[in-house]
């Protein structure tokens, strides 16, 4: 099984995402069978590493995000992934507008998708600390949802 997670700059909240996933599917014994990933809708990061505070908040819940590097979604990702989740919606209506015709990928919204209190994982960037905080406490809630999916699906 192959997922991708999309935020606008693929330096905060997709990171996350698919740092927080990576370790949930290490612990469970499931890394070698799901391809994990995670890419912008926007262009202005593509190749740098996980904002600083980012990098920070994951860290001290003992997420290493130092290897990952922002590349933008392409057309190719939707053929190239089973499951692609958006943090918000402006990422899942820009991901629908590059939907091919004939797309194999599934496309929906990380946290509705699980049925969190929130429908999107808040953007961030331009806030305080307490943004990058809430960012990690709704992504992990997710991703244990997403691996029972998984687990199911495999
Ligand atoms: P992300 O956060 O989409 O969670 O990676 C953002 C990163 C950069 C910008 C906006 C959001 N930006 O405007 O540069």
């Amino acid at each position: 099984m192959r997922v991708l997670f999309v935020c606008l700059g693929n330096i905060c909240r997709s990171p996350t995402a698919e740092g927080v996933f990576r370790r949930k599917l290490s612990e469970a014994g499931l890394a070698e069978r799901v391809t994990v990933d995670s890419a912008g809708t926007g262009d202005w990061h593509i190749g740098k590493a996980a904002d600083a505070r980012t990098s920070l908040a994951a860290r001290q819940r003992g997420y290493d995000l130092s290897a990952l590097r922002a590349r933008q979604v392409e057309v190719a990702d939707f053929s190239r992934f089973d499951l692609i989740l958006a943090m918000d919606h402006s990422n899942l209506r820009d991901l629908q507008r590059m939907q091919p015709a004939v797309a194999q990928a599934e496309l929906d919204l990380y946290l509705r998708r699980y049925d969190l209190p929130l429908d999107e994982v808040p953007d961030p960037y331009y806030g305080g600390a307490d943004g990058f905080e809430q960012v990690l406490d709704l992504i992990e809630q997710a991703s244990d949802a997403l691996l029972a999916e998984v687990r199911q699906r495999l």
